[in-house]
């Protein structure tokens, strides 16, 4: 079975009177070892498709399978448990606490696990040195650049050493040179370390280092291979 498995999966969000449909029946299988783009026009669903994939909310309708664990079967303690040890997330506006130093940032999610003090110390400091961060350890967020801030999140992410990596738009608050950067870095974990990873990007370029696209439009999803990509570009253009 596919590590991650939708079935008609539908999202909908009440609004007073209104029923927005974030999600209209999504099928959508994504295999151990991908590197997916999500891509499509802003509200057409790609942060629902994330939270539905990552377990941080449920579907209205369908079903959500992850890694053979049917998510609806889940109780919350279940889910929370499941997200911390598959699910590294990865967030446009970094999402760092900004009282902590970077390298407490990166133990955080060590803490829910009960790992000893050295055991979180020694892992992120490990981390973030990977990520060329080894002198910057005791810097708050607002004394690192942004690109230095993404790599601390993207450490953050991997310190329960997950599966899947959800990165909703990791480039959006970037300069390109940084944003390929860490675009460069979500390609080594795929490569050499057989990380799943699952981007939300609306830019082309970034989308060519993913191997196939999910399309997203209007709540509908669409799997396509990277040539295909010339007509997201082009709608972005037309409106
Ligand atoms: N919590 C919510 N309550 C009500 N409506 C929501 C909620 N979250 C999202 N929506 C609506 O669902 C639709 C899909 O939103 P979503 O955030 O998934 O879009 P998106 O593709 O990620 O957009 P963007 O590119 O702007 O981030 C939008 O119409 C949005 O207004
Ligand atoms: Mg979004």
């Amino acid at each position: 079975m596919a590590l991650i498995d939708l079935e008609d999966v539908v999202k909908e969000y009440q609004m007073g009177e209104n029923t927005v449909k974030a999600l209209r029946g999504s099928d959508l299988e994504i295999n151990q070892g991908d590197f997916v783009a999500i891509m499509g026009p802003s509200g057409s669903g790609k942060s629902t498709l994330m939270n539905m994939i990552g377990a941080l909310d449920v579907p209205t309708k369908g079903k959500v399978t992850l890694d053979d664990n049917d998510l609806s079967e889940l109780s919350e303690n279940e889910l929370a448990r499941l997200r911390s040890e598959k699910v590294g997330f990865v967030f446009q506006k970094f999402n760092l606490i900004s009282s902590m130093t970077a390298q407490e940032n990166v133990a955080l999610p060590m803490l829910f696990r009960g790992s000893s003090r050295k055991e979180r110390m020694e892992r992120s400091k490990e981390l973030l040195e990977r990520m060329g961060l080894g002198n910057r350890l005791d810097h708050m967020p607002s004394e690192l650049s942004g690109g230095q801030q993404q790599r601390v999140s993207i450490a953050r992410a991997l310190v329960n050493d997950p599966e899947i990596i959800l990165a909703d738009e990791p480039t959006g608050n970037l300069d390109t040179e940084t944003g390929d950067k860490v675009m460069e870095l979500l390609k080594e974990l795929n490569e050499e370390e057989g990380k799943t990873i699952i981007m939300v990007t609306h830019d082309p370029h970034d989308a060519q280092y993913a191997e196939y696209i999910v399309d997203i439009t209007d709540g509908v999803t669409t799997k396509k291979e990277k040539e295909d990509n010339y007509e997201y570009t082009s709608r972005i253009q037309d409106d």
